[in-house]
């Protein structure tokens, strides 16, 4: 089965509002004829109002890139799911390594944050990766296997409907070393038995597992063409318009 591929940009903390305007601007007609990809960019907190309007009837959808489990409270610094869904946004990224290594981010609160979403109906992409010690080590299979497992914790079959799964292995974000088509490939194949044995052959089939980790126009074809592939969570060239319509386009 072909699944729909999914190509997501994650802005990280870049991007003012009238830069994160300028760029959807500059995006919109890059992807206009764009009909068999979902298309989804990730804007800092402070730009999603502003990134909904400007992309509002257009084939861009708009996530954030954390969200609280709580749906309300004392939690300074923090932004909910409902708060989000009034935005309206549709997307969350959940346990990005960045927040795993500079946020104390751990399977149990990507779990948290996980069930707070798709109770709101939010679309998460969760992510999980190994860093080049792990994989040194013949680690990688064991560290994302028991990110799935702590992160996709309590969840049913059916929630998985809304579940994107994104392998980042992280020494490949930011580096500029992209993993190559089979080392990708291979984890995503992984990822899919997982699925399959926690959720059964059909969830494992239809839900989508991202690439993500220097993710260039000139990589994107090839990563894109592999079985288990179903995607790509873009960091960097996500911030250049004419760069992230290309690798959408590497999708099609
Ligand atoms: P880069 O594409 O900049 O390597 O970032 C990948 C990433 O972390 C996306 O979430």
């Amino acid at each position: 089965m072909k699944r729909r591929p999914c190509i997501a940009g994650n802005w990280k903390m870049y991007k003012t509002v009238a830069e994160a305007t300028a760029l959807v601007n500059d995006l919109k007609p890059l992807v206009a004829d764009v009909r068999t990809v979902d298309i989804v960019v990730c804007p800092p907190f402070t730009d999603l109002a502003a990134v909904v309007k400007a992309t509002a009837g257009s084939n861009i959808a708009v996530g954030a890139q954390n969200v609280h489990w709580a749906a309300s409270g004392a939690f300074t610094g923090e932004v909910s799911a409902a708060m989000l869904r009034e935005i309206p946004v549709a997307y969350a990224i959940i346990g990005h390594s960045e927040r795993r290594q500079y946020f104390a981010e751990t399977d149990q609160t990507v779990n948290d944050r996980l069930k707070a979403a798709l109770a709101a109906g939010l679309t998460a992409i969760v992510c999980v990766g190994e860093t080049l010690d792990q994989r040194t080590q013949g680690a990688t299979e064991t560290v994302v296997g028991t990110q799935l497992d702590g992160g996709l914790a309590g969840l049913a079959a059916a929630d998985m409907a809304k579940v994107i799964i994104a392998y980042e292995p992280v020494w490949a974000i930011g580096t500029g070393v992209t993993a190559t088509p089979a080392q990708a490939q291979d984890v995503h194949a992984f990822i899919r038995r997982r699925l399959a044995a926690r959720f059964g052959e059909g969830v494992a089939a239809a839900t989508r597992i991202q690439y993500g980790g220097s993710v260039k126009p000139d990589k994107a074809a090839e990563l894109l063409r592999q079985p288990d592939i179903d995607g790509a969570l873009v960091g960097g060239a996500s911030l250049k318009a004419a760069d992230f319509a290309a690798i959408v386009k590497a999708g099609v």
